[in-house]
């Protein structure tokens, strides 16, 4: 059968996704969409058993912005090859490693930021607490300590803006060609890195040169914008929604249960883009060989057939359905420090350091691949 074809408005879907990516999910499994030239998969179940097909589902994109523009990283790879680098990074992202390396450092970093801005009684918490907090831990993560934050988040916005530069922008290629040779500059400068950084762990795996750049570049695109918009999306939905504020200083509720319901209500990342290496057929729908196929991870956030009242921030909900960090084996490797920086120590950080925290200005959500607040004005003076 024929795969149905949509016409949707660019700039309608990158304000607000949900609304269209509701009514395709509603009509088909799989839809193909012109103005993105590729098959979308919406459905939870659908984009949990497609993303472990790799034999049919490929990561690697020979020819894709990702590969073209910071090298061929584990997440463009399959099998073995993915599997050798994943192991070989182990150490760095175990959950044991971030509670017993990574915790006390990330804590002492935020708390440097929570004391920089208290005295101001307002901030954005996106530029002023979240980006610095996120950037702080990627340092670490990666080994790269001596990249100033603001450096690490414009580098990571660099890369993320190569790889999505579908229009061909030179300047945007040329800024993140810019990005990467920076990375690669402070690579070479790091003579003892943490031996438990990305970094550290990468050389002692006797990776070549070029796998540890294309790592530590991918988890610093991959690193940084999600913590960002996460712990700042976080705080803007418990300041929207005061019942939940209550019961967390009640303890009739936890931040990890903020977390998880953040990242289902908002995926942060809400597509993964994978290549089609043989014709296949979902629910008898064809997808041809050579095509791209977007996993969908926004979209099955919010599959009514497993999400009740999907749109609502519910933080009570059992979220353990939802594809937040993927389903398969490019499962985040960041989820473990991601749980730990956000729920554990930024977000509860920031509401105990600032308990008159309340909302100073509206916030507008935007993205469809990366989605996340544009700013998130606030006070406590
Ligand atoms: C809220 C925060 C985060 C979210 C929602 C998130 C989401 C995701 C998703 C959906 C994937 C799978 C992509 C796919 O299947 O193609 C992924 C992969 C990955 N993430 Fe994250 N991520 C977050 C934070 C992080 C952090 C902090 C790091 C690094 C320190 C990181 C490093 C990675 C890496 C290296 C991969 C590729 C794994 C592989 O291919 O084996 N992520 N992330």
């Amino acid at each position: 059968m024929t795969v149905p074809e949509v016409s949707i408005d660019p700039a309608a879907f990158h304000a607000d996704p949900y609304p269209i990516l509701a009514q395709i999910q509603e009509t088909s499994p799989v839809t193909y969409v012109r103005q993105i030239d590729a098959y979308l998969i919406t459905r939870r179940d659908d984009v949990a058993e497609w993303e472990r097909k790799t034999h049919i589902l490929s990561s690697d994109q020979p020819g894709g912005l990702m590969t073209v523009l910071m090298g061929q990283n584990m997440m463009r790879k399959d099998g073995a090859a993915h599997q050798a680098e994943r192991r070989a990074i182990f150490p760095t992202i175990s959950p044991k490693t971030v509670r017993e390396h990574w915790a006390t450092q990330f804590k002492t970093a935020t708390h440097t930021v929570l004391r920089r801005i208290a005295p101001h009684g307002k901030c954005d918490l996106v530029a002023d607490y979240a980006m610095p907090v996120s950037a702080e831990a990627l340092k670490l993560i990666t080994g790269l300590v001596d990249m100033p934050w603001q450096r690490m988040d414009a580098v990571s916005q660099a890369m993320i803006d190569g790889c999505a530069n579908y229009a061909d922008d030179p300047a945007v290629t040329t800024r993140c060609h810019t990005a990467t040779a920076e990375i690669d500059h402070h690579i070479t400068i790091t003579k003892n890195p943490d031996p438990l950084s990305l970094l550290g762990v990468q050389h002692a795996a006797e990776l070549s040169p070029e796998q540890i750049s294309a790592n530590i570049k991918l988890a610093i695109s991959g690193g940084q914008n999600e913590p960002r918009d996460a712990i700042a999306g976080a705080a803007y939905a418990v300041l929207q929604h005061p019942e939940t504020r209550s019961a967390l200083g009640a303890g009739a509720l936890d931040w990890s249960q903020i977390f998880e319901e953040y990242c289902r209500w908002m995926a942060p990342i809400g597509m993964s883009p994978r290549r089609v290496i043989q014709e296949t057929a979902i629910h008898g729908l064809t997808l041809p060989k050579e095509a791209r196929a977007f996993l969908m991870f926004g979209a099955a956030n919010r599959d009514p057939r497993v999400f009740k009242d999907p749109a609502t921030f519910n933080p009570w909900r059992d979220c353990r359905q939802a594809v937040t960090f993927g389903a398969g084996p490019h499962f985040c490797a960041g989820a473990a420090i991601s749980r730990e920086l956000i729920a554990k120590i930024a977000l509860p950080m920031l509401f105990d350091h600032l308990p008159r925290l309340r909302l100073n200005g509206p916030t507008k959500f935007q993205g469809w691949a990366f989605r996340g607040p544009d700013c998130v004005d606030v006070t406590w003076a």
